[in-house]
């Protein structure tokens, strides 16, 4: 009989939950945003974002069994790290709680490889190997992937991650919390002429990323235009876009520089940013413009969500992979410490990259 799976994500301000069938695709996904909550905080409050998790799981995890007519599931999958560790502690008790009750098999999901593997939710899903950018809230890598579970890490932001970078000059501009998709709309109305930021660690080789001095950019020249009596809707307006521009274009460059070195053909994008429309424009203009193909996944599997969870599991569960009842979350977790389906649990695997390979 086809494996169902439920999925929870609870790794920070999104309480996610989907049940995944095999040969099917998405039975069922329901996603409650925190940014309520939050918002008067300017940024994530941890605790307080834990005790919502608690509140939201369960009536979430009802729902979707509801909507797809099931009564339980064949497996359980939750978000074991990396992220906020009260949050993570909430999805992973709930899932193994579940799990026992049910008498099926859990396992805990790395978050960044649920988003690596969300764009294979879509039709037509990228064959492997290909390279993927994921680009979070809380990261920002490229990935050369062979399989799943085989990854190699080609390049990582030494500081800010791109979602970051939004987040924190969106505060700068003083747009409400969650500060990326307000400064995608606020570049709208932005001159792209006026102002250029520069394009961080493009200008010599490697993949590295550093995005961390756009903001302090951002506020020098809102500072400057302030100061001269320009008008602040538009200088806003303008920063934003030049902001948007420097981001985006650093992202295309560092992508098909990765094309190129690993002779790849096919680019993934996912995570939260990964839903903004003018890096999808551009990067697929840009990667066109090589030959290559580009691959997302639909915006609300970009941002957090239990579906991508439920996927990533029902890979490793169907290989027989799954955990003892002890369960360790973890607040930090390199993504390249992963291996593939079955060969190890997830969460005591520790494989450097040349042995992936
Ligand atoms: O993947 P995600 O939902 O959560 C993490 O794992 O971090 O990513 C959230 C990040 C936030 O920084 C948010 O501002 C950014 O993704 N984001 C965007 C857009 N939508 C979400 N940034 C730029 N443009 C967007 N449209
Ligand atoms: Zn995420």
């Amino acid at each position: 009989m086809a494996m169902r799976v439920l999925g929870i994500e609870t790794s920070c301000d999104e309480t996610g939950v989907a049940i995944y069938e095999e040969g099917y695709g998405l039975r069922a996904q329901a996603v409650y945003s925190q940014t309520v909550i939050h918002a008067a905080y300017g940024g994530v409050v941890p605790e307080l974002a834990s005790r919502d998790h608690i509140r939201k799981t369960l009536p979430l995890i009802r729902q979707v069994l509801a909507e797809s007519g099931l009564a339980s599931v064949d497996g359980i999958a939750y978000t074991a790290g990396p992220g906020l560790i009260g949050a993570l502690l909430v999805g992973a008790g709930i899932g193994r709680a579940l799990a026992w009750a049910w008498q099926v098999p859990a396992i805990g999901v790395h978050h960044m490889e649920g988003h690596l593997l969300a764009p294979l939710l879509e039709d037509p899903p990228p064959p492997f190997p290909f390279v993927a950018l994921l680009v979070s809230g809380g990261h920002t890598q490229l990935v050369d992937v062979l399989g799943i579970g085989r990854y190699r890490i080609l390049g990582e932001s030494l500081d800010d991650a791109a979602g970051e970078s939004f987040d924190k000059t969106a505060k700068i501009l003083g747009l409400p919390y969650p500060g990326g998709p307000a400064l995608a709309q606020l570049a709208q109305r932005g001159d792209p002429g006026r102002y250029r930021f520069p394009r961080p660690m493009t200008d010599r080789p490697g993949l590295e990323f550093s995005f961390s001095g756009l903001k302090t950019f951002a506020l020098k020249t809102l500072q400057a235009g302030l100061a001269v009596n320009q008008d602040p809707d538009q200088l806003r307006a303008d920063i934003a876009r030049a902001f948007e521009e420097a981001v985006v274009e650093t992202l295309v460059i560092k992508c098909r520089r990765a094309l190129r070195l690993t002779g790849r053909q096919r680019l993934v994008l996912a995570g939260g940013v990964s839903a903004n429309e003018r890096l999808r424009q551009r990067m697929d203009e840009a990667i066109a413009e090589i030959g290559g193909q580009t691959y997302y996944p639909r915006p609300s599997l970009c941002t957090d969500n239990g579906a991508m969870i439920a996927f990533a599991g029902y890979q490793r569960l169907r290989a027989g992979q799954h955990e003892p009842l002890a369960f360790a979350p973890r607040a930090r977790w390199p993504l390249d410490e992963l291996s593939p389906p079955g060969e190890s649990t997830a969460t005591s695997s520790a494989l450097v990259p040349s042995q992936v390979f």
